[in-house]
Parts: structure tokens; sequence; C-alpha cells
């Protein structure tokens, strides 16, 4: 080929090997036996010459290695991931790399997880399940396992992107539950369907689901009854939740964390889920991955994955390829396809800035 492009873990489906072989690409694809490449491990794949490089969301893009990859010759890096907050766009940018990323197709996967962890931390599926496995049931108890219904209560959506207003939409549909949500832009899109599906239900002689939107995140955190947090990571979402925010939440809320895990101090929560036995937690992201926090692996009201929100083979699949479509694109001299630099066409569809 003529041109050489790196993917720094191998990735789901043969499609994006295919799409960038045939485009006169050769495909090298790092199969080092250890989780997490090093910036030396990269800086070793990027070699002297490289033309663009897919990537992972655990790895450190910034000044090293776009310069490495400018000098051999490199003008495009695709994340992986939807999240970028793992590169440093402005090192990109000075070195005329393009960066990419991978939405859209992550979408409602990402949401069905996260509705995942909200229905198993109301119905405490987890703790139920290790319950079985021990031995320990010994026949029906009005008491065994009681949890919350979800019916009528609110749930609280923190960043009403793509992926919080999928969540929204399947929680109020879902469910029928009422919607409160946080944004500085105004979802009149994930509006207007609550306000349809409220006259449906009631045109039906049920309960009307209704919405509103918070002027403030405080108001969302005291209000909502099941709180989904999907912002995204950076200098102003860093410990959004913090111990002041958790003790102004309901004493049996439930919180779902499928964005990036420093947007919850991890120390406050596991203080808090072991001062509040009732309230309870489901997160796919921690704070500083692989780790946890001590003691939140032992507290029998938090529901711990390991960052798979994304993980359906469809959307991994979709995620490579859009990631080799990104570095593809740009070598063969058009504007990346999803550029996280740009305003995004998809996200704010329908919505009108702040006033
Ligand atoms: C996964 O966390 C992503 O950002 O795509
Ligand atoms: C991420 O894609 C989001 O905007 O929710």
């Amino acid at each position: 080929g003529k041109y050489r492009v790196v993917s720094t873990k191998p990735m789901p489906g043969t499609r994006w090997i295919n799409l960038l072989v045939d485009q006169g690409c050769r495909v090298e694809i790092c199969h080092l036996k250890k989780t997490i490449l090093s910036v030396e491990d990269i800086i070793d794949l990027i070699g002297n010459k490289c033309d663009g490089v897919i990537g992972q969301l655990t790895e450190d893009w910034g000044e090293t290695l776009f310069s490495a990859l400018s000098k051999a010759g490199g003008k495009a890096f695709s994340n992986m991931a939807v999240g970028y907050n793992n590169v440093d766009v402005e090192a990109a940018n000075k070195y005329s790399i393009a960066v990419g990323n991978t939405p859209g197709v992550l979408t409602e996967t990402t949401a069905e997880l996260a509705a995942s962890l909200s229905l198993a931390a109301a119905r405490r599926i987890v703790e139920a399940d290790g319950f079985m496995r021990a031995g320990l049931y010994e026949g029906w108890l009005p008491h065994l396992f009681v949890g919350n219904l979800l019916k009528g209560q609110t749930v609280g959506v923190i960043g009403a992107g793509r992926i919080g207003s999928a969540y929204a939409r399947m929680m109020v549909e879902g469910f029928k539950m009422n919607l409160i949500y946080f944004d500085l832009y105004q979802s009149t899109r994930l509006e207007k369907f609550v306000t349809a599906y409220g006259q449906f239900l009631k045109a039906n002689g049920e309960q009307p689901v209704t919405w509103k939107r918070a002027s403030s995140m405080e108001e969302v955190l005291r209000e909502a009854d099941l709180i989904s947090l999907h912002p995204v990571l950076d200098k102003t979402t860093y410990h959004l939740v913090n111990k002041e925010r958790l003790a102004m939440m309901k004493k049996e809320a439930i919180l779902v964390n499928c964005s990036r895990g420093p947007v919850i101090d991890e120390v406050a929560l596991v203080d808090h889920l072991r001062e509040n036995p009732m309230f309870r937690v489901g997160l796919d992201v921690f704070e500083e991955e692989p780790f946890m926090k001590p003691g939140l692996a032992d507290m029998k009201n938090a529901i711990v994955v390991p960052h798979i929100a994304s993980a359906s083979k469809w959307t991994r699949e979709g995620m490579a390829t859009l990631a080799a479509l990104n570095v593809l694109g740009r070598i063969k001299g058009y504007p990346i396809l999803s550029d996280p630099n740009r305003v995004d066409p998809f996200l704010n569809e329908n919505s009108s800035p702040p006033n």
C-alpha cells in the first residue's frame, strides 16, 4: 500500500480493514500483549513513516505523540471513542494533524447500558443474583429485595446531547417516568417527544408524563429519583458530582454514570454510599481506570461494570469503521468525517443556544 495506517489495538470486524486496504493503505495492527500501551510503545508503532493512526481512549494523545506522528508524515488521528478527553486537540492542530472521534454509532448502545444500570440498581439485580448463587434463598418473603418502582418517578438527565437524550426517551417511554434535564442547550426535540407521549397517555386515560428543563444542575439533583450523567469531561465538569452535590440528592436516589469517571468525586461517593445505604449507584466508568477507589468494591449499593457502555457488536464494528473512515478521508484529502473541533451538525439539531 501507498499509505501506512496503524491501529494501536485489534478492533472488531473486518470492514474497517477492508476499507483501508481497498483504498491503498497498508494496515498494521499492534498485537502487544498488554492492555494499555505507553507513549513509548506508540512511538515505536508510529516508526519513520505513518500516515494515520487509530487509537484508543486509554492512550495519552498529547504533544509527544502528535510530534512523533508529524515527523513520520502523519496527517490524521482518530480515537475509537466519542469522548476525546485523552486527546490534546490543540497539540494536534499545531502539527496540522486532524482528529476524529466516533459519535452516533454508539448513542443507543450507550443509552441502553445506562438504562440497564438504572433498572439493575432500582431492582437490586446484582445483589439478588449474588444472594441466589450463595444459596441464601429460603423462599418467598414480602421484604426480600424490595426496590424502587420507576413508573411515575422522575428521571434526571445531566447533559442532554445524543446519548443523554436517547436515554431520556428510553426511560420516559419505557417506564413512564417524568423528565427533568439540565443542559446549556435546550433540547426541543426531547421536550416535544415527552409532550406528545404525555398526550398519548392522557388520551388513554393514564397519568401523563411531564418534562422540565432545569435552570441549574442542582435542581435536577434535588428533584430527580434517578439521575444519569451524560456530560463531556472537561475542566468544567471535573468532579461535577462532589460531596456537597451528593448531599442534595434524595436519600433513596439512584445515580448512574456512563460518561467519564472524573465527573464524580469517587472518594466522596464511597463515603456517601456508606452513610446512605438506600442510595444506589450504577457505574460504568471510574476516576482512575482500571482502579476503583478504596471501599467501592465492598458497597452492596453499588453496581460496577468495566467501561462497557459502547460494547455491542454492531456499535464496536461501527466505531472501528468510522475511525478508519476518519483517517482515510484525511489521507485522501477530504475533511475528516467526524471532527470534534467542528460544531457537530447532529448534536444540537433541534436545539437553540442558551439565551
Ligand atoms: C467510550 O467511552 C467512548 O467515549 O466512546
Ligand atoms: C455524545 O455523543 C453525546 O453528545 O451525548
